[in-house]
């Protein structure tokens, strides 16, 4: 079974994890000195948001050089090591892969804009203006105001999906994909596992540039850009054929995984997975970033997506990410506890965000210290909250650096750190260590079948089996004690509760009684 299906992967945000080297922004040294700590939490797999060099108007998803490190991070002989060490604790190594737009810095981009008869012009998304002047269509960027930008030397509009220092590259340009596929290359060759993609489902656009039309649905408390229905600025079929592309460069070389930034409903969302899974080999699953966090809710989502997978297609859940509130903001701190047993025992590969194991939640960052572009220009949507340093003991700015951090830490940090949680049998950290480890210890948990149990108030359970073992995970989401009648259960072994009762204890009656917002893991007889 490869690594990337067994195993668990984890998020590090690199200007929030660790300085190395006192300047209040997290870098290469610094994650070097913790690989430890991740080895010992029990994941499997680093995946690193972008430090490739990087004007970083959007923090480094604006890539100037997709081939070396920005000197706030490090370079490439600290990364070599980070490679290194990594592969000694048996951590494999994911970078971010960012194809949809270059940084305006980029040199590609500074040919492309020299002229209109640059070999590189056809490099980006270049637009007459409209028939009556102003920008080519409607299309929308995601942080707020139009997707284009006029270039006035020369006369024509460029595209950005994003910021104006972030242009879109031409997908439909064979060079450009050859000198993209070569990145890919470059980074393997260095030992590297695998990639996340980012944006993936956005690289092609309509070849005619036809309006978005507008969303009826939209209420003025949704990000401006879901006022249009992005049906021809993104999702189109074409873009299957490159996906199909990168998965046979990362085939090239042996064990590499590829994974897919997706934000879709759930039909569109498994296409990914490509024809005869040819394409992405984990389409990332946002989908519980947007569920309600109900036992019906949740329940109905876990069904749907095994349903909807293609025959083979592995799954893969995520609780949290570096651009939408924390689980641990959205359903509550003690919910998280239920989260973190819910992330680890689905089917399907998890991935962990950093900080999600101490309970950060949505860190309060003052307006004047806001440094996301976006919640710069929408303030509700700030990214902020969500990206704080990571705190690992009680020494000076929680340990995470010498310097005044980049981001505020939350506020209780002297008691909200890693040595603090580790010493603490019940904390939160303690309840992943031993998730993880059991976890790894179990097919059933790692490798084995899935099939839903019950659906009761706020109960969800479901079992999870490989071959003889079967093992039942009993989740409830509310706040009151829930009882849930299951004769079938009497007898069972406990094998981990978020609520610190006995492991290893039996269940004596024919009722399970959960205390509120606790999650058990059980093993039946017989
Ligand atoms: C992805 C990244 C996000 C970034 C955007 C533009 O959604 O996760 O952080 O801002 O792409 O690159």
């Amino acid at each position: 079974m490869s690594w990337w299906r067994r195993g668990v992967i984890y998020q590090v945000y690199p200007r929030s994890f660790q300085d190395g080297d006192g300047d209040g922004v997290g870098d290469l040294a610094g994650l070097r000195r913790r690989l430890p700590y991740l080895a010992e939490l029990g994941i499997d797999a680093v995946w690193l948001s972008p430090v490739f060099p990087s004007p970083m108007a959007d923090f480094g998803y604006d890539v100037a050089d997709y081939c070396g490190i920005d000197p706030l991070f490090g370079d490439l002989d600290q990364f070599d090591a980070l490679a290194a060490e990594a592969r000694a604790l048996g951590l494999k190594l994911v970078m971010d892969f960012v194809p949809n737009h270059t940084s305006e810095r980029h040199p590609w981009f500074l040919e492309s804009l020299a002229s209109r008869e640059n070999p590189r012009r056809d490099w980006y998304v270049w637009r007459d203006p409209a028939p009556g002047g102003g920008p080519p269509n409607n299309w929308l960027s995601s942080f707020g105001g139009p997707a284009w930008t006029y270039h006035p030397a020369s006369g024509q509009y460029y595209l950005h999906s994003y910021l104006r220092e972030q242009p879109d590259l031409n997908w439909r340009n064979p060079r450009v994909r050859a000198a993209m596929y070569d990145v890919l290359r470059f980074w393997m060759r260095r030992g590297v596992d695998g990639f996340r993609v980012d944006v993936l489902w956005r690289l092609i656009k309509d070849a005619q540039f036809r309006d978005d039309p507008v969303n009826p649905a939209w209420t003025p408390e949704r990000p401006q850009e879901e006022r249009l229905l992005p049906l021809f600025s993104a999702d189109q079929a074409e873009v299957h054929d490159v996906v199909a592309e990168l998965r046979q460069v990362v085939d090239e070389f042996p064990d590499r995984v590829l994974i897919g930034e997706i934000y879709l409903p759930l039909e569109r969302l498994v296409t990914y997975y490509g024809r005869d899974l040819a394409g992405a080999h984990l389409p990332f699953n946002f989908l519980l970033l947007e569920t309600a966090w109900r036992a019906d809710a949740v329940a109905a989502l876990v069904e749907a997506y095994e349903a909807a997978l293609p025959d083979g297609g592995w799954p893969n859940w995520v609780l949290s990410n570096h651009d939408r509130v924390r689980v641990s903001g959205r359903a509550g701190e003690r919910q998280a506890r239920v989260a973190a047993m819910l992330l680890t025992t689905l089917r399907g590969t998890p991935t962990l965000y950093y900080g999600d194991e101490l309970g950060l939640g949505r860190v309060p960052v003052p307006a004047e210290a806001v440094q996301d572009p976006w919640g710069k220009n929408e303030p509700a949507f700030g990214r902020d909250p969500s990206r704080t340093p990571m705190q690992w003991d009680v020494s000076i700015n929680a340990g995470f650096s010498m310097a005044e951090p980049w981001l505020p830490l939350s506020a209780d940090w002297r008691t909200r750190n890693i040595m603090t949680a580790g010493d603490d049998p019940g904390s939160l950290l303690n309840l992943y260590r031993r998730l993880l480890a059991l976890r790894r210890e179990r097919p059933a948990l790692h490798a084995g079948g899935w099939a839903p149990l019950a659906v009761a108030g706020e109960v969800f359970a479901f079992e999870r089996r490989a071959g003889a073992e079967r093992l039942v995970v009993a989740l409830n989401f509310g706040a009151e004690p829930q009882r849930l009648h299951r004769p079938d259960l009497a007898g069972a072994r406990v094998l981990l509760s978020t609520a610190g009762r006995d492991e290893g204890a039996t269940l004596a009656e024919p009722d399970l009684r959960l205390a509120p917002d606790e999650g058990v893991i059980l093993e039946p007889v017989g």
